[in-house]
């Protein structure tokens, strides 16, 4: 691999923590991403596509729905996948790796294009893989419900780990904030968007944010005026009973070709 293929690897490191970090934000997320398939006419025969699939449980959940159809889920990394997956895994990567033009009823992407500095180039690509009036599913992490905390010691080390992540790999807030214009700058139809705040505390976001601050913890404190200890407590209220507040918001957006 060469840096820019590398990038999420090396930030990320393929942590020992890393598959259970993945299983907290599908947990968090699924349930959302979920409702937001149900708005897309999914038929049993599709051919659908997850992009950066992680734990694998959204293609998980495509495999389900596309009994007759087939499933495919993409990473760089393959070893985040649980036993016995049902779909087909591939390992893959987005920015330099392709697939057949038009080959695909559905694809989707979630807390992949954000992290990616070649998303310009990459999302007209992956639209490039859609049958016509296929259907391409987009969502983004954003940080602004922590931006906005007012518990400060929270909201420094809670956006330490973007910082962090926006230094190493340039992962990006704005281009997740700004859809769906990349998607009708592309001249997709029928587009919608819509938002999810999940809370932290005895959550899974709140397992998910504990972890990432963990992952995290020597380069914010290198960035920000928090001890190891400091930062460890953080991480543990985050993921206590009686912490009330949000985590990432996800940002969704979705339309056809
Ligand atoms: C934040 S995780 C999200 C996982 C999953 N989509 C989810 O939402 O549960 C991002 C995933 O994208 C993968 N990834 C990062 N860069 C990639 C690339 N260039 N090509 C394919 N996958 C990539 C990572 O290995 C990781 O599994």
């Amino acid at each position: 691999m060469n840096n820019t293929q590398s990038s999420y690897a090396r930030a990320i490191d393929f942590h020992p923590s890393e598959p259970e970090r993945l299983k907290f934000l599908a947990q968090s997320i699924d349930p959302y991403s979920y409702k937001i398939l149900e708005k897309i006419p999914v038929d049993k025969n599709w051919r659908c596509l997850d992009i950066g699939t992680g734990s694998g449980s959204f293609a998980e959940k495509l495999s389900r729905c596309c009994p007759e159809g087939e499933v495919i889920g993409t990473d760089l990394d393959l070893t985040n996948l649980p036993e016995g997956y049902s779909f087909r895994a591939i390992e893959h990567n987005v920015i330099t790796d392709t697939f057949e033009p038009e080959s695909f009823d559905l694809i989707h992407a979630r807390w992949l294009l954000c992290h990616l500095n070649e998303r310009e180039q990459v999302l007209p690509k992956i639209v490039s893989w859609l049958k016509p009036n296929g259907w391409i599913f987009i969502e983004e992490a954003h940080p602004f419900p922590i931006e906005s905390s007012q518990n400060h010691q929270y909201r420094q080390v809670a956006m330490g780990v973007w910082e962090v992540v926006a230094n190493a790999i340039g992962t990006s807030a704005d281009w997740g904030r700004s859809l769906p214009a990349p998607l009708t700058a592309l001249g997709m139809r029928n587009v919608r968007i819509d938002l999810c705040t999940p809370t932290v505390g005895d959550t899974a976001m709140g397992r998910f944010m504990a972890a990432t601050i963990r992952l995290f913890a020597k380069d914010i404190s290198a960035i920000k005026n928090n001890s190891l200890n400091e930062i460890e407590e953080i991480a543990k209220r985050v993921e206590s009973a009686g912490f009330y507040d949000f985590g990432y918001a996800n940002i969704s957006a979705w339309g056809q070709r």
